[in-house]
């Protein structure tokens, strides 16, 4: 838990953590194109209170869902490999857009178990009683090979609609969650959802669930709204396994901060949307050698 005041600055508590961790005392590395992993990482700690996080935001090159594969899959390698230097003990890519993009490519690079992102169609396609299932993502994601995979998986069991969302993802950068503009601009994507029969709507991408709330009161009390956050975080849980990567101790776990965006607008914007007062690194301060983030 990094606050900037009394004699526990940011500095010496990351290397408290740093030198204190064995393998199963290790951090958790949790990543996004932004923000919106904060969500996975929110259900992650509810999850394992004991485990210590640490959570990348590529802020500075957010939105993933408008660069080509390329970029997304050096972003991604980029970061994984930083972590890895870092110690950790596995990977959360809590990003859809990375995940269909560079999953497979960081699996085969690294050699920490990667959890990655899926969206909840599965459970939505049980929980609808329409069976019809509206899914708002990224339009990387939504064009994705493993998107199209699931659709087909369900498409007998219910009619799937797709919905991209360029544009929202930019006001939950910006730490707007609560803006007009935005709940316009979610009506727009979400209003024909509803028209077609939709009673479920997935959120296929992590940052919407930071604005889980709005989209509840845009789609009213008979429109059931899945996200995957609580899966993925049981999912790690069952990775790291009772006994094995698990933190073995009852002591609350830290999170640590890192973002490639500038360090003041970083510090507002996850402080408002973690809940509290959180002192973003700049830079990784790797356990052999450093690395300087923004490469
Ligand atoms: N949080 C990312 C996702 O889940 C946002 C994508 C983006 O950066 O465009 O897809």
């Amino acid at each position: 838990m990094l606050h900037g005041s009394g004699a526990n600055t940011p500095k010496q508590m990351l290397e408290r953590v740093m030198e204190n961790w064995s393998d199963n005392s290790a951090p958790i590395g949790v990543f996004d194109s932004g923000v919106g992993g904060l969500s996975i990482l929110r259900a992650i700690r509810e999850e394992l209170p004991a485990e210590s996080l640490v959570y990348v935001g590529d802020s500075a090159n957010a939105p993933y869902g408008d660069q080509t594969s390329e970029y997304i899959i050096k972003r991604v390698l980029s970061i994984g490999l930083q972590l890895t230097d870092f110690g950790v003990k596995a990977i959360v890519v809590a990003c859809n857009t990375a995940t269909v993009v560079a999953a497979e490519s960081l699996r085969s690079l690294v050699h920490v178990p990667i959890i990655a992102m899926e969206p909840a169609i599965k459970p939505a396609v049980h929980l609808s009683r329409t069976g019809i299932v509206g899914v708002i993502a990224t339009t990387r994601t939504l064009e994705s090979a493993s998107v199209r995979r699931l659709c087909d998986r369900y498409s007998l069991r219910a009619k799937i609609e797709l919905q991209a969302c360029p544009g929202v993802v930019e006001y939950i950068e910006q730490g707007n969650v609560r803006e007009k503009g935005l709940e316009k601009l979610l009506e727009s994507y979400v209003k024909p959802l509803l028209k077609s029969g939709a009673d479920t709507l997935v959120l296929g991408c992590t940052h919407y669930a930071l604005v889980r709330q709005l989209i509840a009161e845009i789609v009213g009390p008979d429109v059931i709204v899945v996200d995957s956050a609580t899966a993925i975080a049981r999912e790690v849980r069952r990775r790291l396994g009772d006994g094995l990567l698990r933190a073995g101790t009852e002591t609350p776990g830290s999170e640590i901060f890192f973002s490639s965006a500038p360090r003041e607008e970083a510090n507002r914007i996850i402080s408002k949307l973690w809940g509290r007062d959180v002192c973003v690194e700049p830079e990784f301060l790797p356990a052999r050698g450093i690395r300087n983030f923004m490469i």
